[in-house]
């Protein structure tokens, strides 16, 4: 498959958007993915000319980022969390499960093309643990035959909801929000909810709130004057912990050992 002008002509606007084009990179290999599957060297190679650098420094871009993808990847990436804490909830036995389901190893795509499954690290949703992604939409709170059922229904082409709401559209039509081109789906769902909001809410209970910036500036103030007296305090010491070793050196005792000696 080639890159079609369309797709070309967008790779254009968006090495436009930015004051310095190379800043258009990252949402500039999304589209490639959008448009290709995975970033193909096609991809490569039409990113470096038209950003002017290397094709080296692209490939280095996206060998470095976890989310671009080398490999042709199925209609949907289903991502399990196994770090830490979701791992300790369950995460580790959902993906386990996932494997053998699926007859898929980590970072494979299932016979028919529809899933790839691909173990994540934390995707900063932790008090949702353990947390699965379609397509990086979030599903919250997940078990073994939530995980099951969820890949049996976008295997079976069935509409999917997000647990906070979005509607699952394809990878590479997330890939294709993710360089920049809307959807017209980014209110879909809350932004944030349940336990998220636990902290907020406590706060609000017992009158909390963030310290602002002229909070900051004072804290720094009254920590230098603190500071500042500190090091006045280890001078004053100093200072007399030298004049009594001057008074010890003079002391008559000494004197009148000097005079004794003689
Ligand atoms: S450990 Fe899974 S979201 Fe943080």
């Amino acid at each position: 498959m080639s890159l079609t002008d369309a797709t070309i002509a967008e790779l254009h606007e968006l090495a436009g958007r930015y004051p310095q084009s190379r800043s258009a990179l990252l949402p500039m290999l999304h589209l490639v993915q959008s448009a290709e599957g995975n970033v193909t060297n096609e991809g490569i190679e039409i990113c470096a000319d038209i950003l002017g650098i290397s094709a080296a420094e692209v490939s280095g871009v996206s060998t470095f980022y976890t989310m671009y993808k080398r490999r042709p990847m199925g209609e949907h990436h289903v991502g399990v969390c196994t770090n830490t804490l979701c791992a300790v909830m369950g995460g580790d036995v959902i993906f386990e499960r996932l494997k053998e389901h699926l007859e898929v190893g980590n970072d494979e795509t299932t016979e028919d093309g529809k899933v790839t499954l691909e173990h994540i690290e934390c995707n900063a949703a932790c008090d949702f643990a353990p947390v699965m992604t379609v397509n990086w939409e979030f599903f919250d709170n997940q078990t073994p035959a939530s995980a099951i059922d969820l890949v049996d229904k976008l295997r079976a082409g069935e509409t999917v909801q997000a647990t906070r709401g979005a509607t699952i559209t394809s990878w590479r039509e997330a890939e294709r929000v993710l360089a920049g081109f809307e959807d017209g789906r980014a209110d879909e769902g809350p932004a944030a909810a349940g336990p998220s909001l636990v902290g907020l809410e406590i706060a609000a209970e017992r009158g909390w709130r963030a310290p602002t910036a002229g909070d900051t500036k004072k804290a720094s103030t009254s920590s230098k004057v603190e500071a500042d007296s500190k090091v006045e305090a280890v001078e004053k010491a100093d200072t007399s912990r030298a004049e009594t070793e001057t008074k010890i050196e003079e002391s008559p005792a000494d004197t009148a050992k000097e005079g004794d000696d003689d």
